[in-house]
């Protein structure tokens, strides 16, 4: 798949594209059925709820979960990032974010790479969100909201929340918030939020300033958020574990289209347990002659 002049310029101007069905119900079938066994490991790459056993986040499955290992490396994916990019990617990281029926918990406005830029010390804006829905996304169930074009702003003035919710996050002041939106448009089109059926895919723009509610209704929200980085710009720093922020920047080599459906062999190294080496962190710049 090869993003067209148009939606090149769509992205351009609003900062995202939705793809709704680009994965058929079949091929999210190998991943939904995948993920209550994930989420009912006691490791500290589960995230849950603030006050709840409910999983908020699952980081890093593809490094040791055969459907999503695959679909780290899918080529419907991964291909028109490379090209918009112009060069190869890694995972900079993988999250199977629950937002569970009743308990799911919101996430305050911000920008992702203002997180990767303050704690990871990744050198600019070259990396995409990608966003793949396993449940279908109503107006019920906490859907990412957007603000178009808040990603022209580059990086804002961000605080780190570490209270609101279970994972901190660098969130944006509402007065800055209320002042995007009403620039992008108020009530007519300030906010959107992309919905659809399980298997839709969203690749946004890392400075794309979003958010999602509670999710209130009786419907899961499980949706994957990947974060494919351009290898040149990998992260300076390994501040946060190597489960939420990686450290192989080998480039992604891609599937076949049909990898979700046949059997392809992939690498696991984390198919027996996270190593002791991973949870461990360092405020120590890398030395980037070695890691060039
Ligand atoms: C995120 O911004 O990383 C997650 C938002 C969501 O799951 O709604
Ligand atoms: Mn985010």
């Amino acid at each position: 798949m090869q993003l067209s002049a148009q939606q090149l310029e769509q992205f351009d101007r609003e900062g995202y594209l939705f793809f709704p069905r680009l994965f058929t119900p079949d091929e999210t079938k190998t991943l939904i059925d995948a993920v209550p066994a994930l989420y009912a490991r006691r490791e500290a790459y589960n995230v849950r709820e603030k006050g709840s056993d409910a999983v908020r986040t699952n980081f890093a499955a593809h490094m040791y979960s055969e459907p999503f290992a695959k679909l780290a490396r899918h080529p419907r994916m991964v291909k028109p990032v490379e090209a918009l990019f112009g060069e190869k990617l890694y995972m900079h990281q993988f999250k199977i974010n629950g937002k569970m029926a009743f308990e799911g918990d919101v996430w305050q406005w911000h920008q992702d790479y203002g997180t990767w830029k303050n704690d990871d010390l990744m050198p600019t804006e070259r990396a995409m969100n990608v966003a793949i829905f396993l449940d279908d996304v109503n107006e019920f169930n906490g859907p990412l909201m957007f603000i178009p074009g808040s990603h022209k702003k580059g990086v804002i003035d961000a605080k780190h929340d570490l209270t609101t919710t279970s994972y901190p996050l660098w969130t944006v002041n509402h007065e800055l918030i209320a002042k995007l939106v009403d620039r992008a448009g108020g009530k007519q089109g300030g906010i959107v939020s992309p919905k659809g059926p399980a298997g839709s895919m969203i690749l946004f723009h890392s400075c794309l300033v979003h958010a999602s509610s509670a999710n209130l209704s009786p419907f899961n929200r499980v949706s994957v958020y990947l974060s494919l980085c351009a290898v040149s710009n990998h992260i300076r720093r390994h501040k946060r574990p190597e489960y939420i922020a990686h450290r192989d920047f080998t480039p992604i080599e891609c599937l076949p289209d049909d990898c979700l459906l046949k059997d392809y062999a992939v690498d696991l190294p984390w198919k027996h347990g996270v190593p002791e080496s991973a949870l461990q962190t360092s405020l120590d710049v890398i030395d980037l002659k070695v890691a060039a």
